[in-house]
């Protein structure tokens, strides 16, 4: 029996391969890798194709015994899904409908869905709890709302139980040196700042310094990649156990600003790290912190790599063991 995991050539989707091989799980990855790299998956079987493509995701269930799924797939950039909504909807919107139509067809009852802290929008109140009103600000999140939204009516429909879980900011890479961050463009701050190190780019961009926090940037909630496929672990083997379909957040319930990011990375690469700041980048909230209570209570998930130090050594010794990503 295997557990398939769509877009597990992506960032987050390797990383959580990686920790199901580890478990002692078989494997299949399907990727169209669009954004994914073939080198990040680290074992099980490839098929590398999209799921709007339904003879191809027919063959991909019919040639395996799937029991679970783990979804990934989707495009994740925030400033394109608004330059390309279209795109979003479809690849990930109908993308997640092929999937969900073929599980049923093939009798797969459980899925662990990628989601994200962009479905809330402009928070309420911090630590975000997940009763928390959502409302994206930009149609990424909305597609994944939408996501969301369409899994859990498979529930009562289908029968088809899910977890969907709400990432704030991933980041770090696997302590085995092989797989970490790398997008092509590349758009997230730690890998943006850790180019300055490596020579690939003169400074670093703060947008905005004239937010309503202590030193004026925005505050993000960053966590450990490994942490958070974990947790994928741990809510797959909560629906096996019989668990009921729910959403969990994910994030470290700790908030560090930009400038705070730029001096970690100063103390851990021992560089200096000229920063320049331009006006505040649109969308961006200015403050986002998970309340992760709920993951902790009822899957049992526990952050173990709560250092800030942590998380940025272990991108450093990615991004300099791998200068051009997977390219090298
Ligand atoms: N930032 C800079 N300079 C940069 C890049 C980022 O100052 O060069 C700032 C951003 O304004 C933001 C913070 O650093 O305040 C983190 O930015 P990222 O782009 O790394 O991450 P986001 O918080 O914007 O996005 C993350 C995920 C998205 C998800 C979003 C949910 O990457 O997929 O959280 O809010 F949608």
């Amino acid at each position: 029996m295997a557990v398939l995991v769509t877009g597990g050539a992506g960032y987050i989707g390797s990383h959580t391969v990686a920790e199901l091989l580890e478990a002692g799980e078989e494997v299949v990855v399907v990727d169209n890798l669009t954004t994914g790299h073939r080198e990040a998956v680290l074992g099980g079987k490839l098929y590398v194709g999209d799921l709007r493509d339904q003879e191809f995701l027919s063959r991909v269930f019919d040639e395996n015994e799937i029991e679970s799924v783990v979804h990934f797939a989707a495009s994740s950039l925030v400033g394109e899904s608004m330059q390309h909504p279209g795109n979003y909807y479809s690849n990930n919107v109908y993308g997640t409908l092929c999937l969900l139509e073929q599980m049923n067809r093939s009798g797969v009852k459980r899925i662990v869905f990628s989601s994200t802290a962009a479905t809330y929008g402009e928070p309420e109140q911090v630590p975000v709890p997940e009763t928390s009103r959502t409302a994206p600000t930009n149609a990424y999140g909305d597609t994944k709302l939408a996501m969301e939204a369409m899994i859990r009516w498979f529930d009562p429909a289908h029968g088809i139980k899910s977890v969907s879980l709400r990432y704030f900011n991933a980041a770090g890479a696997h302590e085995n040196g092989r797989i970490g961050e790398d997008h092509r463009p590349e758009t997230h701050l730690i890998p943006l700042i850790l180019q300055v190190p490596l020579g690939q780019r003169e400074q670093v961009t703060i947008y905005g310094d004239d937010y309503p926090t202590e030193d004026g940037t925005c505050i993000r909630d960053y966590l450990h990649v490994s942490d958070l496929a974990d947790a994928h672990i741990r809510a797959l083997r909560y629906l096996r156990e019989g668990g009921s379909s729910d959403v969990f957040n994910l994030g470290s319930g700790q908030g560090f600003s930009v400038k705070q990011m730029i001096e970690a990375a100063r103390r851990v690469t021992g560089h200096p790290i000229p920063d320049v700041t331009i006006p505040r980048r649109a969308g961006d909230p200015a403050v986002l912190i998970a309340s992760s209570d709920k993951a902790q209570r009822v899957l049992g998930w526990k952050l173990t790599r709560d250092r800030l130090e942590t998380i940025v050594e272990s991108a450093w010794n990615w991004h300099r063991s791998h200068p051009n990503g997977y390219g090298d």
